[in-house]
């Protein structure tokens, strides 16, 4: 019984094995899926640049969230708050940034956590030549 079994697992091996073996086929003639010409070739986008370290931009209205005036790719994980390196109050002096607004923190000095995406709310600000989006936003 026990050899009888085993064949028939080996027959299946077997017929699975020829199943997989590539299929002779003819050779395929590959057409780009985009059939648009290239008409327009420009150079690339300048890199943004960002205001010099230590400056920060002048806020339009009260109470903004006041922009970022330095690349903003640092990591925000559970674990770890990539922006509180420097901006957590007890770090801020030493790194010369701004420490987080009181309004960040809770009472027991922990960051409050409705305020730990930072860049829900604030946005590092470039000063790129070519406009992005327009915008017409005036503060008077
Ligand atoms: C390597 C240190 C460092 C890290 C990390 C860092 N910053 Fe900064 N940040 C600075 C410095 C220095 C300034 C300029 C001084 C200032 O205004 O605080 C600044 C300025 C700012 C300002 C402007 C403050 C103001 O009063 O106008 C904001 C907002 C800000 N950072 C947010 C962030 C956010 C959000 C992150 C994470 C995505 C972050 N920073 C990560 C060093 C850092
Ligand atoms: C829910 C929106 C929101 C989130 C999230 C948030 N902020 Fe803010 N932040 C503000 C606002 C609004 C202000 C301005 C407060 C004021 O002037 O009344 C501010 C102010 C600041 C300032 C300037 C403080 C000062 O005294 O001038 C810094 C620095 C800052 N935030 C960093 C951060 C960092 C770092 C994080 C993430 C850990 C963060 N913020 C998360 C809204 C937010």
């Amino acid at each position: 019984m026990k050899k009888a079994l085993t064949l028939v697992a080996l027959m299946a091996l077997n017929a699975s094995a020829a199943e997989l073996a590539p299929a002779k086929t003819e050779p395929v003639n590959v057409n780009s899926l985009s059939h648009a010409a290239i008409t327009e070739v420009r150079a690339a986008d300048a890199m943004p640049t960002y205001p010099k370290k230590g400056e920060p931009i002048a806020r339009s209205f009260a109470h903004q969230p006041p922009l970022i005036p330095h690349k903003a790719d640092y990591q925000i994980t559970i674990k770890k708050n990539g922006c509180m390196t420097c901006h957590s109050p007890d770090k801020a002096v030493r790194m010369k940034a701004t420490p987080i607004h009181d309004s960040h923190m809770q009472a027991d000095s922990q960051i409050n956590n409705e305020y730990f995406n930072c860049t829900t709310c604030h946005v590092p600000q470039a000063e790129n030549k070519q406009k992005l989006v327009e915008n017409n936003f005036s503060n008077q």
